[in-house]
């Protein structure tokens, strides 16, 4: 596989631009992928840089209803008219997330979701997409999920209620020698992730886990959501299932990621927007 980060919160080339987000373009098996946007128009005018054709993706798939990886959405159907887009049931919810005292409205343009109705494929459970290319939902949760995950609320009539993230999906994309498990933010943590696409395809050898792992709490802060010793854990635990990368950024934060290098040494790569590898 083939993989090119339009969009992550750092960059590594002045001619690109960076947003609080994530959007990768993948290419597999012959086809070409987009798997989240980003927070805007952004992962476009990268994509130009980069020299990516996003009138040409073949599948497009959103990992879960929060802006900073689908606000792109509309900018993607405005350039690619025919690609469906997979998207769990549900991401068009009432996302929001409690910073200090005040609920933020987090989730998705709903009057995109409704323009381009005709081009969701809503998913709400485990699905085969294309060959070698799956969706999971919903994830076994028998590891800890991230903690900061206890900001993100579901707006139910006057109050707050936490978020189940059964929009969340979890893509899988296998090939000759194994295969990628992609995550957005990591919600539902990205060991069950890993886990439940074992438990999938059984025998099939991890090649890498890519995304973000949700580990900052605050995002003001920049707080720790999980202490060293269960960031240590989660590394080990992606060890355990046979993950031989783990290429992470965006909500995993520095200060985690820190801690997942020393475990992890050179198994360890860190995204940022115009990070380009095979898999
Ligand atoms: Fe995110
Ligand atoms: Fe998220």
């Amino acid at each position: 596989m083939h993989l090119v980060t339009l969009v992550e919160d750092t960059k590594g080339r002045s001619d690109l631009r960076n947003r609080f987000g994530l959007s990768l373009y993948l290419q597999t098996g012959g086809k070409s992928l987009l798997f989240d946007t980003g927070q805007d128009d952004t992962f476009l005018a990268n994509a130009r840089a980069l020299g990516v054709d996003i009138s040409g993706v073949d599948l497009a798939m959103l990992s879960h209803g929060h802006y900073d990886h689908g606000g792109g959405l509309g900018a993607f159907f405005a350039v690619n008219r025919a690609t469906p887009l997979f998207i769990g049931k549900g991401a068009g919810g009432p996302h929001y997330a409690k910073v200090l005292w005040m609920h933020k409205y987090i989730g998705l343009d709903r009057s995109v979701l409704e323009r381009y109705g005709d081009r969701m494929k809503w998913v709400e459970k485990d699905t085969e997409l294309a060959p070698g290319i799956d969706a999971l939902t919903p994830v076994k949760r028998t590891m800890p999920i991230p903690r900061g995950n206890r900001r993100i609320l579901l707006k139910a009539g006057d109050g707050y209620v936490p978020d189940p993230f059964t929009h969340e999906l979890t893509f899988v994309v296998r090939e000759g020698d194994g295969m990628v498990v992609l995550a957005g933010c990591g919600h539902s943590g990205i060991v069950n992730m890993v886990a439940a696409a074992k438990e999938r395809f059984p025998g099939v050898p991890v090649k890498a886990a890519v995304g973000g792992f949700h580990l900052i709490d605050n995002p003001l802060l920049k707080t720790l959501g999980a202490t060293p010793g269960e960031i240590r854990d989660m590394a080990q635990g992606l060890v355990h299932l046979g993950c031989q990368r783990v290429i992470t950024g965006h909500c995993t934060g520095k200060k985690a990621t820190g801690i997942l290098k020393e475990e992890l040494g050179d198994r360890l790569e860190v995204l940022h927007t115009g990070y380009i590898t095979d898999i």
